[in-house]
């Protein structure tokens, strides 16, 4: 028997209403993701990919369609259980890192653990440890402006993993870094898709940087506009964009 897809998207629709105006973010998509995949939703600006990743993750909800996460329709989900959903099987990594500035570096990790982990030993030592996989254990103690960008953008992925999501979504991760610190955040992410089995839906407008994905999908205008399988993903280290 075929594994069961982690994630299924049936006609999804977002529309906007901006006063008489209605803008559809997204008409009708249709997307299966197979658990350990490394997916790049690729598409120029305003195409739908961040409103497709934001109702993946349970940060908004469609107009209409269905997502189903697990076997579960979290489309269904208000409230408590959509809270309950990001926290646990959602991990976020955005373009402006989102750090708390006024928490160091496994402050801001801890704060994330803390809202599952309840011993505070436990979750100080985790967090050092989550900040060592992505190779910040020496940073531990800085406070966000004492970092450069890559080193914030690997605390925030040290964040996303403290809960142990099966799927990380990543909405242009490298888009606020140059390419040689961008390579290593992309390395960061790939090592944990290899190593760990984590899931990764990855959004980018660049070409360069899809050509590392497992599956490339090509969003325009809110549907997708082709699906493109790549059987030999671009070596990270020879990327350049
Ligand atoms: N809150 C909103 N209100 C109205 N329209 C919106 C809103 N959010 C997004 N849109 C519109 O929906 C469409 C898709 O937006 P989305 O942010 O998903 O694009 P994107 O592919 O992520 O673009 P970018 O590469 O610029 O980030 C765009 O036309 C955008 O203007
Ligand atoms: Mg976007």
């Amino acid at each position: 028997m075929n594994q069961p897809y982690l994630i299924e998207c049936h006609d999804l629709v977002r529309e906007y209403k901006m006063g008489q105006v209605t803008v559809q973010a997204l008409r009708g998509l249709e997307l299966c993701v197979d658990p350990g995949e490394f997916i790049v939703l690729l598409g120029p600006s305003g195409s739908g990919k961040t409103t497709t990743l934001n109702l993946i993750g349970g940060l908004d909800r469609p107009t209409s369609g269905q997502i189903i996460v697990q076997g579960d329709e979290i489309t269904r989900y208000k409230g408590k259980q959509l809270t309950a959903y990001r926290r646990d099987r959602v991990g976020f990594i955005f373009q402006f890192f989102n750090l708390i500035p006024t928490l160091t570096a496994v402050e801001n990790v801890e704060f994330a653990l803390r809202l599952t982990e309840k011993d505070g030993r436990a979750a100080a030592q985790r967090s050092r440890e989550l900040l060592d996989l992505v190779g910040l254990a020496d940073r531990a103690d800085h406070f966000p402006a004492e970092l450069s960008g890559g080193e914030q953008q690997r605390v925030a992925i040290a964040r996303a993993l403290a809960n142990q999501p099966p799927l990380l979504l990543c909405d242009e991760p490298t888009g606020n870094l140059d390419v040689d610190t961008g390579r290593q955040v992309l390395q960061v992410i790939r090592d944990l898709n290899r190593q760990k089995g984590t899931t990764v839906i990855l959004v980018t407008h660049n070409t360069a940087i899809a050509a590392i994905a497992d599956r490339i999908i090509h969003l325009h205008d809110g549907v997708i506009s082709q699906i493109q399988p790549n059987p030999t993903p671009a070596p990270i280290a020879e990327l350049d964009w």
